[in-house]
């Protein structure tokens, strides 16, 4: 009898620790899984159960890191995905057809609270299905569709050992995961140990048909001699990567430069070579080194042709993620300009407190030199980093990471978003960086047209809105208090310029200044967790990330008699 109640209390207790995990899949599913031992001394498991039974099994021996397994599931209909939690702990499983993979992305199955997701419905930008995301990576249209590979790493939301993300659109505002597309090497997968991984990089369209070439850094932190190599892989499906080999093992010999050797960015240049650019820093300061190459499939070939930009402002280090496209006209055309766009690592703006900038510098590139027209930040706000853009047609479009090294690092839980994508384009002799022309269709229905113009509270029925007005002068003084629950926020101009209070007072630091901006057009977007403010046309854009998740409530906009001539707010919904 006392035998048989303890069978029983042990059935019970082993009962409580079964995990089931459903899924109703169509034939020949691939699921993706991650799962980890709970300790050495025993495997974890997964195992596979349809109506008929269990038809498989998926172990992980290390204990250390969640071991990736793939398993294929020919037949259609429901099944389980059962573990014990004493043994085995998952932290992602997800589902997809390889057949039409790029029209209907991956199915969640699974995440853990390690790396959920905020759960922020109404939120219209980009963020990674779980895990951490930074840098934009491998941005372009392929097979006819814009790609974004981002900067990943799927079991918790503090930055580790990198791994691409990806995902998939056809207007860049609402995007489809698609399969984790870049693993670390395997030294690397196996212990979540913070020592690199598959760093930043670019795509580009195979010449000889239709899949892609991607290229990134491997980074090994301490791995000698080079901690940063450069590293190329092709896809022919465009979601799966084949494997990788190495296409720079060092540094340029005799630059005198840093371990930093990073972030490749491919592209076309002016004499139809493939260029590349990388990110590092000498003794004069950060540089931008410029690589070509004849080979056609930019596979092989690559040849050091020396530093395109050195840059000591703001106290940088190393350079990071350049980016280099024409943006008024062919790129073989010599008159054609073009923007050079790259992240100051560790700079620091004495004057406002603002670090991590970035700059756009706009002039001519003839395939060996650039020559500076004018350079300038691209954000006010500095909350736009590791930004990467390329030509889709003849429209130049990018997008940035929504975060800064400042505020985040591997020991902070960070989500992060995308910033809205924009658009770059050269106006009366200024570069204007506008939210993508697609962003117009966020626009779900129009919350206000006469109370904020009025000077009255609008309340907002969630976080997603757009708010627009024009002012009768540039110039003129404004203020715009946006009713966040945790930080005092506002938009604002006077005498300095153009700002965005975050957090404090004026004199708070740092500060998100247009400095001697003169502007009248005025266009915003408030998300949950992020702000975005474009001027005159996208002339100044700020972006700023707004800690956690709470929604902008209401906005009052402060002004001249008579100087404020329409004011719209929007409801957004993607
Ligand atoms: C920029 C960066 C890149 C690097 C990546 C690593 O944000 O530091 O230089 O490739 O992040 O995640």
């Amino acid at each position: 009898m006392e035998r048989v109640i303890a069978m029983d209390q042990m059935n019970n207790a082993a009962e409580e620790t079964i995990r089931v995990i459903h899924a109703d899949l169509p034939v020949n599913a691939t699921l993706h899984l991650w799962l980890k031992a709970v300790s050495p001394e025993t495997p974890g498991s997964l195992s596979l159960h349809s109506v008929n039974g269990k038809f498989g099994e998926v172990q992980a021996i290390n204990a250390e890191e969640h071991s990736f397994r793939i398993y294929q599931v020919f037949g259609g209909g429901p099944i389980e995905l059962r573990y014990d939690s004493r043994d085995t702990t998952v932290s992602v499983a997800y589902w997809f057809t390889a057949s039409d993979v790029l029209e209907t992305g991956i199915t969640i199955l699974h995440t853990s609270p390690a790396n959920q997701p905020p759960d922020l419905a109404a939120s219209y930008h980009f963020r990674p299905p779980f895990g951490w995301m930074n840098d934009p990576n491998g941005f372009g249209r392929f097979g006819g569709r814009p790609h974004l590979f981002y900067q990943h790493y799927s079991h918790g939301r503090m930055w580790n050992n990198m791994h691409w993300g990806h995902a998939v659109s056809s207007d860049y505002l609402r995007w489809r995961h698609m399969p984790v597309f870049l693993f670390p090497s395997e030294d690397l997968t196996a212990r979540p140990d913070k020592r690199g991984g598959a760093f930043s990089g670019s795509a580009i369209p195979l010449s000889n048909g239709p899949g892609i070439r991607v290229f990134f850094t491997e980074k090994v932190n301490g791995r000698i001699p080079e901690q940063e190599i450069q590293m190329t892989a092709t896809s022919a499906d465009l979601f799966t990567a084949g494997e990788a080999s190495v296409l720079l093992a060092q540094r340029p010999a005799g630059e005198g430069l840093s371990p930093d050797f990073r972030d490749p960015y491919v592209f076309k240049g002016p004499d139809g070579l493939w260029k590349m650019l990388l990110g590092s820093q000498s003794e004069e300061g950060g540089v931008i080194l410029l690589y070509d190459t004849d080979d056609p499939q930019a596979a092989s070939g690559w040849t050091y042709r020396g530093k395109l930009l050195v840059d000591s402002r703001y106290r940088t280090t190393a350079l990071e993620c350049p980016c280099l496209l024409p943006i008024d006209g062919e790129a073989t055309d010599p008159k054609t300009r073009w923007a050079l766009i790259y992240g100051l690592m560790h700079s620091l703006d004495e004057k406002t407190g603002r670090r991590n900038l970035t700059m756009v510098d706009v002039g001519w590139f003839d395939g060996k030199t650039f020559s500076r027209e004018f350079s300038r930040e691209l954000d006010f706000a500095a909350d736009n980093y590791a930004f990467q853009a390329f030509t889709d047609g003849q429209v130049p479009v990018g997008i940035g990471w929504l975060g800064n090294w400042i505020d985040t690092g591997p020991t902070v839980d960070f989500p992060s978003a995308m910033t809205l994508p924009r658009t770059l384009r050269l106006e009366n002799g200024q570069l204007l960086t506008p939210p993508i022309g697609t962003a117009e269709s966020l626009r779900s229905h129009i919350l206000d047209r006469t109370r904020l113009a009025a000077g009255n509270v609008v309340t907002f029925l969630n976080g997603a809105v757009e708010i627009l007005f024009d002012l009768a002068e540039a110039g003129l003084p404004f203020e715009l208090t946006l009713d966040h629950p945790d930080v005092p926020l506002a938009v604002a101009q006077g005498e300095a310029g153009l700002f965005i209070h975050y957090g404090g007072d004026e004199a708070a630091t740092p500060r998100y200044l247009a400095e001697g901006a003169r502007v009248s057009r005025l266009r915003i977007f408030l998300d949950y967790g992020s702000i975005e403010v474009f001027a005159d046309g996208g002339r100044y854009a700020g972006t700023k990330r707004i800690e956690g998740f709470e929604p902008v409530r209401s906005a009052r906009l402060i002004a001249g008699d008579g100087a404020i001539i329409s004011a719209t707010i929007w409801a957004l919904r993607l």
